[in-house]
């Protein structure tokens, strides 16, 4: 089984070394995960890091590891950030695409990587392309998770993140053994800033006009791996490795 990995080089940037790297002996992934706010892709992120060893980078886990920067330091991009992201609304493609690009050395994380988050416009969708082609890397797929609109809701209303080592839970479906700690680490467990029921509303706009089109996008390169996200996290994670062992992996190291 993969071993979890730190991933201090994809929360501080270029100059950090993990301390723990993923142990792949199998085939080395490059996913995507595609799919609205709250429709399970970090829940399948920790699922599929232990099955397929692939590191799971996370934009948003960036942006709010990065609310520990004390005010008075955060730059003016960082606070417009932020400002964006508590309210739902997307980071502009130009500061994400260059907080990626900072990190693209987890690109050749020898455990493979699942990006999350990212990416989530068009726009970035063709920097991504470009900085994957620089570093000879081909994707092996984009898994695309769908689920009813209601069921999203549920989902984001209940979550609860851990503060320290950012597992996920849900109030009902996935409940830590003892409330509000994480049965990980023994971190506390927050509600995120946006899953309040505005800000809710806002992503799943933002969703529907600027992400939901990358499904034609992806799809167009033969590497969209529709994947329904109904049911529980176990049968979501068969369900995708199903999908997965039906496809020709690239060979892009
Ligand atoms: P980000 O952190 O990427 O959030 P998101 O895409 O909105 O996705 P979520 O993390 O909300 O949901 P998820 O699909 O991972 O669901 P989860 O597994 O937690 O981005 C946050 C913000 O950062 C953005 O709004 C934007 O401002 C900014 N940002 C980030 N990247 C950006 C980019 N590239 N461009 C511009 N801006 C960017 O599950 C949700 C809940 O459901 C949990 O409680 C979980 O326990 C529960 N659950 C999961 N699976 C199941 C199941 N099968 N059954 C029942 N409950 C389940």
């Amino acid at each position: 089984m993969a071993t979890l990995t730190d991933r201090a080089a994809w929360f501080i940037g270029a100059s950090a070394q993990c301390d723990t790297t993923p142990e792949n002996t199998g085939h080395v992934w490059h996913l995507v995960l595609l799919g609205p706010p709250g429709v399970g892709k970090g829940t399948q992120a920790e699922g599929l890091t232990q099955a397929l060893g692939a590191c799971h980078l996370s934009t948003g886990d960036v942006f709010r590891a990065s609310k520990s920067t004390p005010v008075e330091l955060r730059s003016p991009a960082l606070k417009t950030a932020l400002g964006a992201m508590g309210r739902g609304e997307l980071v502009s493609d130009d500061l994400v695409v260059e907080m990626v690009r900072e990190r693209s050395g987890c690109f050749r994380c020898q455990g493979g990587f699942l990006m999350d988050g990212f990416p989530r416009t068009v726009a970035q969708a063709q920097a991504f392309d470009a900085m994957l082609e620089e570093k000879g890397i081909a994707l092996d797929a984009v898994v695309s998770y769908d689920l009813p609109l209601d069921e999203i809701v549920a989902r984001l209303s209940g979550r609860r993140t851990c503060g320290t080592c950012k597992a996920v839970y849900h109030v009902t479906a996935r409940p830590p053994k003892v409330a509000d700690v994480c049965d990980a680490c023994g971190g506390a467990l927050l509600q995120r800033e946006d899953d309040q029921p505005e800000s809710i509303r806002v992503r799943l706009k933002a969703y529907e006009e600027s992400t939901r089109p990358l499904e034609e996008y992806y799809r167009g390169t033969g590497r969209l791996v529709p994947v329904s996200a109904d049911g529980s996290p176990d049968a979501i994670l068969q369900r995708t490795l199903e999908a997965l062992s039906q496809i020709a992996p690239t060979g892009g190291a």
